[in-house]
Order: C-alpha cells, then sequence, then structure tokens
C-alpha cells in the first residue's frame, strides 16, 4: 500500500509514521521542509507549500491512502487575525488541493479533525449523532469546513474518514505545556475546573489513525476521545498525583482570556464527548482508557 501523510513531522504524524511502516507499507510524506522531514522520518519526503503550490504530482502517484494532518498549531499562543487566517488555510485549503489531486489509484482518505466540532459548554455528552447548531464560533467553523472539504473526496468512490481527535497525551502537545508548571508545583485547574476534558492517549490515537487507513469499516465522523472523559479539576488532580507535586492553584479564567484572548477557548470550553461509534459500531479497545493509567504510563518514571 502507498500512503502519503501530510503532518507527518508534528506530534501525532511522527507516531503514526512508525506504526505504519511495514513491510507491505510503502509511506510518503508532504512537508514545507521536505529535506528535514526526509532526515527526521527516514521516509521520502516532498516539499510542499499549500498555500502556493499545488500538490506535487509525484508525492501523490499510485497512492492507495492519504493521511491528512497538517495544520497550523491552535495552542501557540494568541490567534491574531493573521494566525486565524494561517490556521485555517492550512487545513482547508491543504485539503482542498488534496483532494483536487486525488489520483485514480487512491481508495482512502484519512482527515484530521477535532472535539471542536461540538457545542464547547456544559454538561451535555455529546456523540457522532448529534445535531449540531446552525451558529459557529471560530473553532467549529474549522472543524466543520475541514469536514466538508474532505468528505468532496466521496464523490470519486473514495472512502473518508474525519477523526474528531479530542486533547492528546503524550510527549507533546498540551502536557508538554502544563508539565513545567505542574513539577514547580504551581499548576491547578483552569477557570472553574468544571468543564470537561476529552483526552486521549497517544498510543490510543494512532491507533485510530492507523485502523481508519487500513480498515474498511470506518467511514465518515469518528469521535477519538477515550471513555472516560474528565473535568479539568480531576485532570490537575490526576496530573499532581502522578508527578507527586500540589497542583491547588487555580488559573483564573479572566487571566488566561487576558493572556490568550480568544485562544483561552481551548482550556475554558467544556466538551463532554463520547467515542460511541469506536466502541458500539468498530469494537475498538482502549489501551488507556482510565486518565490515572494513561498518566502514569506517560510520566510515571520521568518526574
Ligand atoms: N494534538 C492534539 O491534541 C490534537 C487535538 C485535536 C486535533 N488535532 C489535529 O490533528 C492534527 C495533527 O496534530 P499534531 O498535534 O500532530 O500537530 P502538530 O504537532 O502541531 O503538527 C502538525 C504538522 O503540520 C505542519 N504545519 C504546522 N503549521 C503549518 C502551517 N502553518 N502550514 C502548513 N503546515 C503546517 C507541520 O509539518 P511540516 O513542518 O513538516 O510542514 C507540523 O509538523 C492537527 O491538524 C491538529 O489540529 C490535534
Amino acid at each position: 500500500m502507498n500512503i502519503l501523510i501530510t503532518g507527518a513531522t508534528g506530534f501525532i504524524g511522527r507516531r503514526l509514521v512508525q506504526r505504519l511502516q511495514q513491510p507491505d507499507h510503502v509511506i510518503r510524506v508532504l512537508s514545507r521542509n521536505g529535506r528535514r522531514a526526509g532526515s527526521l522520518l527516514g521516509v521520502p519526503a516532498y516539499q510542499w507549500d499549500c498555500r502556493t503550490e499545488d500538490v506535487p504530482g509525484e508525492a501523490m502517484r499510485d497512492c492507495q491512502v492519504v493521511i491528512n494532518l497538517m495544520g497550523e498549531n491552535l495552542g501557540d499562543g494568541r490567534w491574531t487575525e493573521a494566525r486565524k487566517h494561517e490556521i485555517y488555510a492550512s487545513r482547508i485549503l491543504s485539503t482542498r488541493k488534496l483532494v483536487a489531486a486525488a489520483p485514480d489509484s487512491l481508495q482512502t482518505f484519512v482527515c484530521g479533525s477535532a472535539i471542536g466540532i461540538y457545542p464547547g459548554s456544559g454538561d451535555t455528552l455529546y456523540d457522532e449523532s448529534c445535531t449540531m447548531p446552525e451558529q459557529r464560533g471560530f473553532i467549529q467553523t474549522i472543524c466543520h469546513d475541514w469536514e466538508q472539504e474532505a468528505a468532496r473526496i466521496e464523490r470519486n468512490g473514495v472512502r473518508r474518514v474525519s477523526i474528531r481527535t479530542g486533547v492528546v497525551l503524550g510527549q507533546g502537545g498540551m502536557l508538554q505545556k502544563l508539565l513545567p508548571v505542574f513539577k514547580l508545583g504551581l499548576g491547578g485547574p483552569v477557570g472553574s475546573g468544571l468543564q470537561w476534558l476529552p483526552w486521549i492517549h497517544i498510543d490510543d490515537i494512532v491507533s485510530v489513525f492507523a485502523n481508519a487507513a487500513l480498515d474498511s469499516r470506518y467511514h465518515g465522523a469518528i469521535n477519538a476521545v477515550s471513555p472516560n472523559p474528565v473535568r479539568y479539576r480531576e485532570f490537575a488532580h490526576a496530573l499532581g498525583k502522578v508527578l507527586q507535586r500540589p497542583a491547588v492553584f487555580p488559573v483564573p479564567a479572566l487571566l488566561l482570556r487576558l493572556a490568550l484572548g480568544e485562544a483561552a477557548a481551548l482550556a475554558l470550553n467544556s466538551y463532554r464527548i463520547a467515542p460511541k461509534r469506536l466502541l458500539e459500531e468498530l469494537g475498538f479497545r482502549f489501551k488507556y482508557s482510565e486518565l490515572g493509567a494513561a498518566l502514569e504510563d506517560l510520566l510515571g518514571d520521568k518526574q
């Protein structure tokens, strides 16, 4: 199987490339810096700037699977108008161009999405069947448009999967940003601490993406979160416990809004999400379904 991966140099992508490197697969990647990506990952890498260029034909040739993970990081500071544009274009424009360049050989298109597609409030439990409100904020618009662009590939008879990813816990992402503060014993719940955190362990999200690429039962939008979301205050407590540090210093919502502006929504919104399709339809077995075990695995020996 020829598999093309974008965003392969990222937190999830690096692990996914390792997982899919099997004798019967040939992995290629697209990156803004092809040379760097090739030497980092040890696979053929093609340079692509999605804002100014079409997808290089060579990268797509005889490709059976595309996995599209690229996108400007949402958590790296304030959402200025320029960054908002970059966050949007790096996902939606890239997906549009990949869909337009799909060769006849393509069978499967797996695309990133996020739990940010759901209304970020309250205690209501959302699964893939819930009705979305017509009015959308910035994160919802990104996720909605990203899925719509990806879904266009279905007209060519290609199986499309959009993975609504939760907050990934691993050596990167949110945990990496929180660790220095928590290690100093200065961590604690964010805002009220009552908002829900839809976490997933890096091993499990990599399995979901690998399955989506290779298992034809996967199609459409799929929530990728652990079956046991927790409230932020439980998360802070569990993290403090694994690190053997107090985690009692709350980060006030106002402070976060002043520091991050609109981007504070990433930590303050409440997403209580169920992985209904993974569990009930696809029989997915989570390696880590309890937060304590997930954090112990990631941080247990590394205090
Ligand atoms: N990590 C999470 O908790 C999480 C949660 C929900 C959804 N997701 C989504 O899943 C995807 C992968 O997540 P990740 O955490 O692995 O992402 P990541 O570490 O931030 O990496 C994504 C990759 O995208 C490329 N990229 C970054 N900025 C770009 C830009 N402005 N234009 C074009 N390409 C750009 C980079 O590859 P090159 O430098 O090689 O070009 C980068 O390695 C993302 O789209 C993300 O939104 C992640």
